[in-house]
């Protein structure tokens, strides 16, 4: 045997090693502990996020750090500078909790600038083609913050905005109710748009984000959450080993710059198709870049429907994504590259987290045969989507 032999099984181990949560180095293991051990431990997992690292004054607003939590521990943290998701802590199938998001320990990380790590997106999530639309006779033009596209509000979007918050007690559980009012022109969109965004833990596991606006001038409006997430344990590999389903039979084209083309494309007998339970790694070097594209949702939208399953083997956490959108992007990571550390001190490495944003499809502005985005005074938006989550 040569030494080319020697050098490619040595690769190949590694490669293995790398990939998946299966082998987890010990000095990189996301502190764990058991549900009802009251405790230190339980202190562990979030002792790097600290409210206090939190508090601060930006453009004249209160930043704070809330949480929200069951009687089952699980615990949400949310800060409503960019009513930001900042962790979310899940058992695994021994009922070993670990925070399964991915974000920073202090609002500093995410005021440097980040991919949207668990943020609140708007006014429209994903990407306006050309940044300008056409509504009522009138063309608005948006910053073009994506080569010459428009992504994801602008340049200071839904995530970069101190919201108003109010901790409520609802029939299904603690909530954190974040208001925020866009002013008529800000970062191009028309209209004054007062919005608010819901996010309530239940007794049944569930995160629910429920949203709602409106506005006194006629305009277009997209709202989704931006959460990375690795039921393994945020930060402990990758999440190619993870098993995905997606209620789509079609997916939207696009073109190089990420905007759709038009056509949307069956998902059968292609790298596309999650129709079956299939794992995120297993044809994502088929797909140019990674996945990072709209599935057009069976259910069609507008009612509460299953829209995918995503199920960890080495843990068995399983997470539900249940939405009144009629769009769902899939978003592998392919841009995390190592270069952010984030909470307890982990790199997130290329496709260490994945995102479901619930959603419109991209540049529907422009597109009227896709389901219409747009708000007229005296229309209510009102959209919701539910992630929940249990061990198999
Ligand atoms: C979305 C987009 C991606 C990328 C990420 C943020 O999911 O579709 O192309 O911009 O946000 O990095």
């Amino acid at each position: 045997m040569n030494a080319r032999f020697w050098i490619n099984l040595v690769l190949a181990i590694g490669v293995i090693y790398m990939s998946g949560c299966k082998k987890k180095d010990a000095a990189t293991k996301e502190p764990e502990l058991k549900i009802g051990a009251k405790t230190e431990a339980k202190e562990k997992i979030a002792m790097s996020i600290k409210d206090e690292t939190f508090k601060r004054t930006i453009d004249g607003k209160q930043v704070e750090l809330y949480t929200l939590t069951n009687s089952n521990d699980l615990r949400v943290r949310i800060t409503n500078y960019g009513a930001i998701l900042v962790s979310l802590e899940v058992p695994d199938r021994k009922g070993n909790l670990a925070d399964i998001t991915l974000g920073f320990d202090t609002l500093d990380g995410y005021l440097k600038g980040h991919p949207y790590f668990g943020a609140t997106v708007g006014r429209y999530a994903n990407r306006i083609g050309k940044a300008r639309f056409v509504l009522e006779g009138t063309e608005y033009k948006l910053a073009a913050n994506n080569n010459e596209n428009h992504l994801h509000g602008g340049i200071k979007g839904f995530d970069k905005v101190v919201w108003k918050a109010e901790e409520i007690v609802t029939e299904d559980g603690p909530a954190l109710k974040m208001t925020y009012v866009s002013e008529d022109g800000e970062e191009g969109y028309p209209g004054n748009l007062a919005c608010s965004v819901i996010y309530t833990l239940t007794e049944d596991n569930e995160l629910k984000i429920s949203y709602e606006a409106q506005t006194d001038k006629t305009t277009v409006l997209n709202l989704t959450n931006h959460s990375y997430f690795n039921l393994a344990g945020q930060g402990t590999c990758d999440i190619l080993g993870h098993m995905l389903v997606l209620n789509a039979d079609k997916y939207t084209v696009v073109d190089e710059g990420l905007i759709p083309t038009g056509e949307n494309r069956s998902v059968k007998d292609s790298p596309m198709d999650f129709t079956k339970a299939e794992s995120i790694g297993s044809r994502i070097g088929q797909v140019e870049g990674g996945y990072d594209h709209n599935y057009v949702l069976n259910s069609g939208g507008g009612s509460l429907a299953l829209a995918a399953s995503v199920y960890e083997p080495s843990s068995g956490r399983t997470m539900e994504v249940y939405t009144t959108e009629p769009g769902i992007q899939l978003y592998t990571g392919n841009f995390l590259d190592g270069s952010i550390t984030g909470k307890n001190g982990k790199v997130y490495n290329k496709h260490f987290g994945f995102c479901l944003e619930t959603q419109h499809f991209p540049d529907s502005p422009n597109k009227p045969d896709f389901p219409p985005v747009v708000l007229r005074p005296g229309q209510k938006y009102v959209t919701e989507t539910v992630y929940r989550f249990y061990t198999k």
